[in-house]
């Protein structure tokens, strides 16, 4: 059975396209062109038809004032609370009972949550929140793993008009605390630990050690979570459950503006300082609940839908909340790692939760394949209808395996192009209408424009752009308005430069090549070269550090850190090893290097630049570039044979 699949894989690796399968087709919301066609022909008008499928507590009258580009607005006298669309109206439409997520703990608990019971606990948080001093506007910030209450402490902020700023649970102690003094967070709320494939970190007190560094820090509220012993500071730190129970159970959402600040979340970009992506709510919801519903071909009565992301990254906040909740959607939450207990584990709860629809990154899915295809052979998978991938090119081996193995070549596959700036997919096929190509999300959906515009490579890719505004596009990078600018607009006002390469074929699908600019993707993460670079100058033992990508099988891109001692400092295994940990100490384990080069010196033009593209080369074994520029074209020899000695 699993030999055959393996030659059914090879066999289809040659079929360039795959159309909707008919029975799909039939069922589908969206199944001819017609969206695409109302978009084209009137696309303000058809995003506010959208818009309104929200519940607006002051309807907008105008979709886009557009008279200050790139700081676009959208349908800014209306008001409306996103936690209201995601809870209230379901409730009161009768849906009260509807589980929004079976929530999968670790060592196997359950909790289904309904839609009543999460309104319940987001009106006692949100309260709490009031009682310790959140007003409209004041940031919060979120450090905590997968359990139901991350959602709870995200609406309940959202409930209020509070800002959140989500940090991703794998982020080191440090990193939240740049990303809480740089948003000014007035409250914290993380839990006492968290359980990572049978092993409990200390979070709370992990944390103790960096927080009395953040002065706007009054409160800390903390979850338990895994009932480790944690150190309270009485003037600051108080228990989630306490709080909720001493709150009013009580709380009316606020409508806030649809311009107001919905949440802050931190990317990295080119350079080392994380940028704040700043969403608000009324088009970062029109955005998300759209493309949940049609890319995904919501049923929200019978489907099941499950996003493996964290909540601590956009695919998090967009998939696994606000899209899903916002369409009364039932989910799957899990606390785990795909791998433990076993690594069968995500095809024991498809099978157990009779899940429909998965959406889940590419380096998951070479992951599984590695497994072997016995390990979801032993599941019954065919609930599943509907398959999604998100967060770097699939690579259409990936593809085929997703589609035979776990699709028992019934379930379209949704390749979405997106990032955290534009807040909601951008490129991606309507399952019931568009074919698909292993490798291409396809196009642009109904109400948005890409195109390609000349990079510098001179082939025939061109960078991506976004040429229209859209709602759930980025405002902002928070209290850096230039930066936003700079970043993404230097082609234009116009213009938004997602920074991809990316080519079009004769059928106008798109091909996402991977980022021209210093940022890399490691499993789906995000990180900058420079981000890493500056917690290798950090050690002691470091005078400068150049980091670059090398392709790698499974995490699509692996770190390779080129590093030049301190006099006096001697390479060895041990300082290698020690560099790596100190960059997991600082940034986070996902920013580990695979490997640590040690350079006498780094490759420079005559006026000091690093030259990185030489680095490359060198980490990827290729024939060198141009040299022409380099102040000593010898030192590119002698770091190969330094690669060479470190493997
Ligand atoms: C990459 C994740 C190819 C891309 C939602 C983008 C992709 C960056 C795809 C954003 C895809 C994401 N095909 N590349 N389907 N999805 N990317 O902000 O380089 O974490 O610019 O958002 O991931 O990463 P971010």
């Amino acid at each position: 059975m699993t030999t055959d699949r393996t030659r059914r894989v090879e066999d289809l690796l040659a079929v360039p396209s795959f159309a909707p399968p008919a029975d799909f087709r039939e069922k589908a919301l969206v199944n001819d062109e017609s969206l695409y066609q109302q978009a084209a022909a009137d696309r303000l008008g058809f995003w506010a038809e959208q818009a309104r499928t929200l519940h607006w507590d002051q309807p907008f009258t105008r979709v886009l004032d557009d008279s200050n580009p790139p700081f676009y607005r959208w349908f800014d006298d209306g008001r409306l609370n996103a936690s209201y669309n995601c809870l209230d109206r379901h409730v009161a439409a009768g849906l009260g009972d509807r589980v929004a997520y079976y929530w999968h703990g670790e060592e196997g608990e359950e909790r289904a949550v309904t839609y009543g019971g999460l309104l319940a606990d987001v009106q006692r948080f949100a309260n709490a929140l009031k009682d310790l001093g959140v007003r409209k506007g004041d940031v919060v910030g979120i450090y905590l793993p997968m359990v139901p209450e991350v959602v709870v402490a995200m609406l309940a902020c959202a409930r209020i008009g509070a800002v959140h700023n989500v940090v991703f649970g794998g982020y080191a102690p440090e990193a939240v605390r740049d990303r809480m003094q740089v948003s000014g967070a007035k409250v914290l709320v993380t839990s006492d630990g968290a359980r990572r494939k049978g092993r409990v970190s200390t979070v709370k007190d992990n944390l103790d050690g960096v927080l009395g560094e953040v002065e706007s820090l009054e409160k800390v509220v903390v979850v338990r979570v895994t009932g480790s012993t944690v150190a309270m500071r009485p003037d600051r730190d108080v228990w989630f459950h306490e709080v909720c129970a001493a709150a009013d159970p009580v709380c009316p959402a606020e409508p806030v503006e649809a311009e107001h600040p919905l949440f802050i979340l931190y990317s990295s970009g080119s350079t080392g300082k994380p940028k704040g992506i700043l969403h608000t709510t009324g088009g970062y919801l029109t955005g998300v609940s759209y493309t949940h519903r049609l890319v995904f071909d919501l049923h929200p009565e019978t489907d099941v839908y499950w996003c493996t992301a964290d909540v601590g990254w956009i695919t998090g906040h967009s998939y696994v909340v606000y899209g899903p909740l916002a369409n009364g959607t039932t989910s799957v939450l899990f606390e785990g790692a795909p791998d433990y207990p076993h690594k069968g584990i995500w095809w024991e709860l498809v099978e157990r939760y009779r899940v429909t629809t998965f959406y889940t990154a590419p380096t998951a899915i070479r992951a599984c394949m590695r497994w072997g295809a016995e390990l979801p052979a032993r599941h019954d998978l065919s609930s599943l209808r509907l398959l999604g991938s998100v967060g770097e090119p699939i690579n259409p081996k990936a593809w085929t395996w997703y589609h035979v193995v776990i699709g028992g070549e019934r379930c379209p596959i949704v390749d979405t192009w997106w990032q955290t700036e534009t807040g909601a997919i951008m490129i991606a096929p309507l399952p019931g209408v568009v074919s698909t190509k292993p490798g291409s999300a396809t196009r642009p959906l109904p109400g948005i424009s890409a195109d390609l515009v000349p990079g510098d490579e001179g082939d025939d890719s061109g960078l991506l752009v976004l040429t229209e505004p859209w709602p759930s596009m980025l405002r902002t990078l928070y209290g850096d308005d230039d930066r936003y600018v700079r970043t993404y607009f230097s082609r234009g006002a116009r213009t938004y430069l997602a920074g991809d390469a990316a080519r079009r074929d004769e059928d106008g699908y798109y091909w996402v090549l991977g980022r021209v600019d210093d940022v890399i993707n490691v499993s789906g993460h995000r990180l900058s070269t420079a981000e890493v670079e500056s917690a290798l100058v950090s050690h002691p033992e470091v005078a400068e550090a150049a980091v670059v990508a090398r392709p790698d099988e499974l995490t699509g891109q692996a770190i390779v850190a080129f590093v030049t001692l301190r006099g006096g400092a001697e390479p060895s295994d041990e300082l290698q090893t020690d560099l790596r940990d100190h960059v997991a100490a600082r940034i986070g384990k996902l920013a580990r290097p695979a490997q640590v080069v040690w350079a006498d010196e780094l490759p420079k033009t005559r006026s000091g630049k690093i030259v990185r593209r030489l680095l490359r080369d060198v980490a990827e074994g290729r024939e060198l570039g141009d040299v022409t520029t380099l102040g000593d074209a010898g030192v590119l020899d002698r770091l190969r044979s330094q690669l060479a000695n470190t493997g």
